[in-house]
């Protein structure tokens, strides 16, 4: 079974999960870049991100080699951002056609996953959703209870697929 993960991460959350995963299922891992990224600072970065979910905004991405109609199970991973998935997936998604594929879910967020899952349902509604999950501030977090907590959602998922 050939696995990916994909994610986009601005500030090392997303991307702490999303190698964690990779490490557990031995997979291939694709990071999400926008070509001209957020790179504002506090307050100014909340209501950059946000206004590019308000505006339904698909920034460019630089380039990947990755395919991801090659696999057979795709982790997608995000931050929460103003109770949504980040503009970087919503590029990926409406770029590359996902269909028939088994998908798990996560996000990362400060304190909750908004309409993030509800709507990457919709969005990925081709596809079985086998599993969805998510973290909160796992860079800040107890390191040993956030590798549990991937290894023991990655086992579920897997079981799933046996
Ligand atoms: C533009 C922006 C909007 C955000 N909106 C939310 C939100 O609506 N709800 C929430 O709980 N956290 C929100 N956050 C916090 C992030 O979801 C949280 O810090 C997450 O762990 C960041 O993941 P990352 O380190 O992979 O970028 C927001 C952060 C940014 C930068």
């Amino acid at each position: 079974m050939k696995i990916l993960t994909v994610y986009y991460s601005l500030d090392g959350n997303t991307q702490l999960i999303a190698e964690q995963i990779k490490s557990a299922v031995n997979g291939d891992i694709l990071r999400l870049k926008p070509v001209h990224d957020n790179n504002k600072k506090g307050l100014f970065k909340l209501l950059s991100g946000g206004r590019q979910i308000f505006k339904n905004e698909k920034p460019e991405l630089e380039p990947f080699d990755i395919n991801p109609a090659e696999y057979d199970l795709i982790f997608i991973g995000t931050p929460v951002w103003a109770g949504s998935f980040a503009p970087a997936l919503n590029t990926f998604l409406a770029e590359n056609s996902i269909q028939n594929k088994n998908i798990a879910l996560f996000c990362c967020s400060r304190g909750g996953k908004g309409k993030v899952f509800i709507k990457l349902h919709d969005i990925l509604r081709d596809n079985n959703i086998i599993g969805e999950t998510e973290f909160l501030s796992p860079v800040k977090s107890d390191p040993k209870e956030v590798n549990a907590k991937v290894s023991s959602w990655v086992d579920e998922i897997i079981e799933k697929l046996d």
